[in-house]
C-alpha cells in the first residue's frame, strides 16, 4: 500500500495544550488499592505510595491526573477521607460494589500529584453531594484563609493550600448506572449553581461540565452552564460492534468519537454565540481508552497490539483537534482498563503504554498542517464511511528545532510505502523512528512475555531529497526529524 504525506512545517494550525496527556485514577478494583498505593510493600516508599508505578507513570509524563471517579464518586464523601488514617469510615462503594475504606484521600492523591509531577483534577460527587460539601472541598484543597475547612486542612498537616486548578461538575449522571442519576435539565441546574458557588470560593479554578456524548444533553448543559465553566467533558470507550471483525471495527471506532468532537465543538460555538459568551470553552476528553473484554469489576483488561494501535489513532485524532480539544484523560492508570499491571512483586507494560509514552515524549507543541492521501476501509459507523489506512499528524518543538511525524498504519496485513513531502524545510542529518509494532494483531504483553509489543527507536539516514517510511502493517512510528535552514 502506498501513502503520500505532505507537511507544511511553517503552516501553524493549533497550539497542543499539553493537558491531553492526562491520565484517571478511580477508587475501582486495584487502581488505588494495590496499584497506586500498598503501604508495608517492599516496593512502596515510606508513605505508602508504589515506587515502580510512580516511575512508570513519570515516563508517561502524565500532565494531569483526574480522580477520585468515575461512577466512584457520585457516591464520594470526600470527608471520609481526610484527618488521621485510623478514624475514617469504611463505607459501601455502590458504584462498584465493595468496601471503601478511605485510607486513601484527598491529601493522599495530592501528595501523589506532587510525587509523580502532575496537577491534580479532581471530579466532585454531584449524584449524591450537595453544594455545600462541593465547596467545602474546594475551600479545604484551595483556600488560605481562617475559614473552617482551610483550618482543617492545617490541623491534618498541611499548612499550604494545594491550589488545585481543575475540578469536574459531576460524573457521568447522564447514565441510571450512576448514584444520583438525573436527567439534563436537573443535572444542568444543578451544574449551573454549583459552579457559581465554586467560583465565588477560589475564582482561579477552571470548571468542568459533564458531558454525555448526545447532542440533546450536552446542548442543554451549555445553555444553562456555559457563563460559568471552561470544559465540557466527553467519554469515549472503544469496543468492536457485534458481528464485525474485531480489527477493523476497533480501528474505526476513535474516528466515530472524533466526529462527535466536531460535533460538540459546533454546539459550543452554538452556544458562545447566543449567550454572547467572550471566554473560550474547550473540550475535556476525560476518559478514554479500548475496553471491551473486562466489562465487570475490577477491570483488569489486558491488551494487544490492535489496542495499541487504536490509542495511538485515537491520540492523533484527539491532537489534530488541538484548537477545541484541551484536556484528556486516558481511562485508567494502572490495572483498571490501563498501561499499567502490578502484582505485590512487580509490574509490566500493556502495549498500550507504548504508544502513549510515544505520543507524549516525541511531539511538539505546534499542530502543523499535514495531510495523508492514502486507500481507505469501511466503516459503517462513521458518518464518512470510511477510515483511512494510515493517520499521520504533524508537530514541530521550534526551541528544540524538530519535527515530528506521528504515523498510524492501520492495515492489519500491508506495510504502508509512506512518502513524506516536507515543504519548506529540509530534514537536517539523521532522524530517529520510534516504533509500536508486534507480529500479531492479538498480541500482548504478561509477567512472562512484557515486550512483545514495545517502543523500539533507531536511527534512519533517508537518501537526500527523498523521505520514505516503511510503515509495518499495525504499527504505531513517530519519526523525529531534526530540521535544517
Ligand atoms: O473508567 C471506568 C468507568 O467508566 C468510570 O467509572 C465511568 O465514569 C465510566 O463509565
Amino acid at each position: 500500500m502506498r501513502a503520500t504525506m505532505r507537511v507544511d512545517v511553517e503552516r501553524t494550525v493549533a497550539t497542543i495544550d499539553p493537558n491531553v496527556y492526562g491520565n484517571f485514577a478511580e477508587h475501582l478494583g486495584r487502581c488505588i488499592y494495590g496499584g497506586i498505593y500498598e503501604p508495608g510493600s517492599p516496593l512502596s516508599d515510606e508513605r505508602g505510595y508504589r515506587k515502580d508505578v510512580a516511575e512508570m507513570t513519570r515516563r508517561l509524563r502524565v500532565t494531569n491526573l483526574r480522580w477520585p471517579g468515575g461512577n466512584f464518586v457520585s457516591g464520594y464523601h470526600w470527608l471520609d477521607g481526610v484527618g488521621p488514617r485510623e478514624n475514617r469510615p469504611h463505607r459501601h462503594d455502590l458504584a462498584w460494589h465493595a468496601i471503601e475504606t478511605n485510607q486513601f484521600g484527598t491529601d493522599e492523591f495530592l501528595e501523589y500529584c506532587r510525587l509523580i509531577g502532575t496537577e491534580p483534577y479532581i471530579c466532585l460527587n454531584l449524584g449524591t453531594g450537595t453544594i455545600d460539601e462541593a465547596a467545602g472541598w474546594l475551600a479545604y484543597c484551595n483556600c488560605d484563609d481562617s475559614t473552617y475547612y482551610a483550618e482543617l486542612r492545617r490541623k491534618n498537616g498541611h499548612p499550604a493550600p494545594y491550589k488545585v486548578p481543575y475540578w469536574g461538575l459531576g460524573n457521568e449522571l447522564y447514565g441510571d448506572w450512576q448514584t444520583g442519576h438525573k436527567t439534563a435539565e436537573e443535572y444542568a441546574r444543578l451544574a449551573e449553581e454549583t459552579a457559581k458557588v465554586l467560583r465565588w470560593t477560589d475564582p482561579s479554578i477552571k470548571l468542568v461540565a459533564c458531558g454525555a456524548q448526545r447532542v440533546d444533553w450536552d446542548w442543554e448543559v451549555l445553555r444553562r452552564t456555559a457563563r460559568h465553566v471552561d470544559f465540557v467533558s466527553a467519554h469515549f470507550y472503544f469496543r468492536p460492534e457485534p458481528g464485525e471483525d474485531v480489527v477493523t471495527s476497533m480501528l474505526a471506532a476513535p474516528y466515530a468519537a472524533a466526529e462527535y468532537l466536531d460535533v460538540l465543538a459546533g454546539l459550543i460555538a452554538g452556544a458562545r454565540r447566543e449567550q454572547k459568551i467572550a471566554h473560550p470553552i474547550g473540550i475535556a476528553v476525560d476518559e478514554w481508552n479500548s475496553w471491551h473484554r473486562a466489562r465487570k469489576s475490577p477491570l483488569e483488561e489486558r491488551y494487544d497490539l490492535t489496542d495499541a494501535v487504536c490509542v495511538a489513532s485515537f491520540i492523533n485524532l484527539l491532537r489534530r483537534r488541538a484548537d477545541t480539544v484541551k484536556i484528556a484523560n486516558l481511562a485508567q492508570l494502572v490495572n483498571v482498563i490501563a498501561p499499567i499491571f502490578t502484582r505485590p512483586d512487580g509490574l509490566f507494560l500493556q502495549t498500550i503504554y507504548w504508544p502513549l509514552v510515544a505520543a507524549a515524549r516525541y511531539s511538539g507543541p505546534r499542530l502543523v498542517r499535514s495531510d495523508v492521501e492514502v486507500d481507505g476501509f469501511g466503516a459503517a459507523r462513521v458518518l464518512a464511511g470510511s477510515v483511512p489506512y494510515v493517520d499521520g499528524i504533524a508537530t514541530v518543538d521550534p526551541d528544540a528545532g524538530k519535527l515530528f511525524l506521528s504515523i498510524v498504519n492501520q492495515h492489519p496485513k500491508d506495510t504502508a510505502e509512506v512518502r513524506i513531502l516536507v515543504r519548506d524545510a529540509s530534514a537536517a542529518g539523521d532522524m530517529q523512528a520510534h516504533v509500536v509494532t508486534g507480529d500479531r494483531s492479538d498480541r500482548t504483553n504478561s509477567f512472562e512475555d512484557p515486550e512483545a509489543v514495545h517502543l523500539v527507536s533507531r536511527s534512519l539516514t533517508p537518501r537526500p531529497g527523498e523521505l520514505v517510511w516503511e510503515a509495518p502493517p499495525l504499527s504505531s512510528t513517530v519519526l523525529e526529524i531534526a530540521l535544517g535552514g
